[in-house]
C-alpha cells in the first residue's frame, strides 16, 4: 500500500477525504497535514498527523521524502469570497503552494490530486452545459488562480509527465465541516437554519443556478479519478463534475417538503452575487463519464433527505448546535 499525504486536512474537503481514505485503504498509510494545529481529534488521532505549512517548501519536501509519499491530494485552497478580500493572499496560497509542490512532484516522483472549480470559469463562458473545452475568463482572483492553476498542471503533465489529475467541482454540500467564505456555501447553510430556525435568509437571488455536490459524491469522484487507467484519461486534469443544478429557490423548496414552516427571505451580497452570476449555471461533464465512468450517486431530492436526516437527528441529540 502507497503512503498517500492530504495538504490541507483540516479544510472542508479534506477533513472528510482523510475519513474516506483512511477506511478504504489502512489508516496507517493515510498521512493528514494541516497548518491547523488544533483540529478535530478524530481526525488528529485517527492516523498519522503532521503540522505542514503547504507554504513552506523545505518542510513539505522533507515530509513527502521521509515518508515515502506516492501520492498527494492537494487541498490546500481559501475559497472564492474570502479571496476577494485578499487578492494578494490568494494567490500566494492558491498557486504559490501549488507551484512547488508540482516541482517536488516532478523531482520525488508522485501522483497528485489538484481540484479546480466552477469558479475557474466567467461571464463570457457559455452558461448552461458548459462544455470541458471553453473559454474562461474569470473575473474573481480566486477564479484567475483556479484557471492559472488548470494550465500549470497540465504543463507539469505534459512537459515533465508529472501524473496530476483533476476535476473542476461545483460548489459542495456537507454536513461535517462546514465551509469557509465560498460563494456557494448558501447551500450549506440554509439547512443549519432550516433545522434551527426554519428561516433563512440567503444572499444570492432566488434564481441563481449554480451547480452543486453531496459531499459523498465529491470524495467518490477524487478517489475514483486517482484510481482511474492513466491511458484512459484524455483530459487528465480539471475535469468537468457535477451532480446537480438547483437556485435558493428550487432548494428552498424541495427543504419545505420536510419542514412545511420554513421560510427564506434574501439580502443579496453585491460581491458574492457577481461571483456567481460569472459562474455556469450547469457544467457538461460528459468527458469524466466516458473517461473514467464518472455518475453521481446523489440527486437534489436524495441529498436534501439524506442532510435533513442528519442534521436533524445531530440537533435532537445535542439541542443546538448542529
Ligand atoms: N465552492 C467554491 C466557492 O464558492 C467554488 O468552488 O468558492
Amino acid at each position: 500500500m502507497e503512503n498517500i499525504l492530504i495538504i490541507g486536512a483540516g479544510g472542508q474537503i479534506g477533513t472528510e477525504l482523510t475519513y474516506y481514505l483512511r477506511n478504504k485503504y489502512n489508516a496507517k498509510n493515510i498521512i493528514a497535514s494541516d497548518i491547523r494545529a488544533t483540529l478535530h481529534s478524530d481526525l488528529m488521532e485517527g492516523g498519522p498527523f503532521i503540522r505542514m505549512d503547504a507554504m513552506d517548501s523545505r518542510q513539505v519536501y522533507q515530509v513527502i521524502q521521509k515518508e515515502k509519499i506516492k501520492q498527494v491530494y492537494f487541498l490546500a485552497a481559501i475559497l472564492s469570497a474570502v479571496c476577494e478580500k485578499n487578492p494578494e493572499m490568494a494567490w500566494d496560497i492558491n498557486m504559490g503552494c501549488l507551484n512547488s509542490v508540482l516541482r517536488i512532484a516532478n523531482e520525488l516522483k508522485f501522483k497528485m490530486f489538484v481540484p479546480s472549480s466552477i469558479g475557474a470559469f466567467g461571464n463570457t463562458t457559455p452558461k448552461d452545459k458548459t462544455p470541458q473545452l471553453t473559454i474562461q475568463r474569470p473575473n474573481s482572483i480566486y477564479g484567475v488562480t483556479k484557471v492559472a492553476g488548470e494550465l500549470l498542471c497540465d504543463y507539469y503533465h505534459e512537459k515533465y509527465g508529472v501524473d496530476v489529475r483533476g476535476v473542476r467541482f461545483p460548489g459542495i454540500i456537507s454536513n461535517v465541516v462546514p465551509p469557509g467564505g465560498g460563494t456557494t456555501d448558501y447551500a450549506v447553510d440554509i439547512f443549519h437554519k432550516a433545522i434551527k430556525y426554519k428561516k433563512y435568509t440567503c444572499y444570492l437571488k432566488e434564481d441563481t443556478y449554480l451547480d452543486m455536490m453531496y459531499m459523498p459524491d465529491a470524495l467518490k469522484a477524487s478517489v475514483n479519478l486517482m484510481e482511474a487507467d492513466y491511458h484512459t484519461l484524455h483530459h487528465h486534469n480539471s475535469y468537468n463534475i457535477t451532480a446537480m443544478s438547483f437556485t435558493p429557490k428550487i432548494l428552498a423548496d424541495e427543504i419545505k417538503k420536510h419542514i412545511p414552516e420554513f421560510t427564506i427571505d434574501y439580502e443579496i451580497d453585491p460581491l458574492r452575487q457577481r461571483i456567481a452570476d460569472s459562474w455556469p449555471n450547469s457544467m457538461d461533464d460528459t468527458a469524466a463519464r466516458n473517461d473514467w465512468n464518472w455518475s453521481p450517486d446523489f440527486s437534489l431530492e436524495h441529498m436534501t433527505n439524506d442532510m435533513i436526516q442528519i442534521l436533524t437527528e445531530r440537533f435532537n441529540r445535542k439541542g443546538k448546535d448542529v
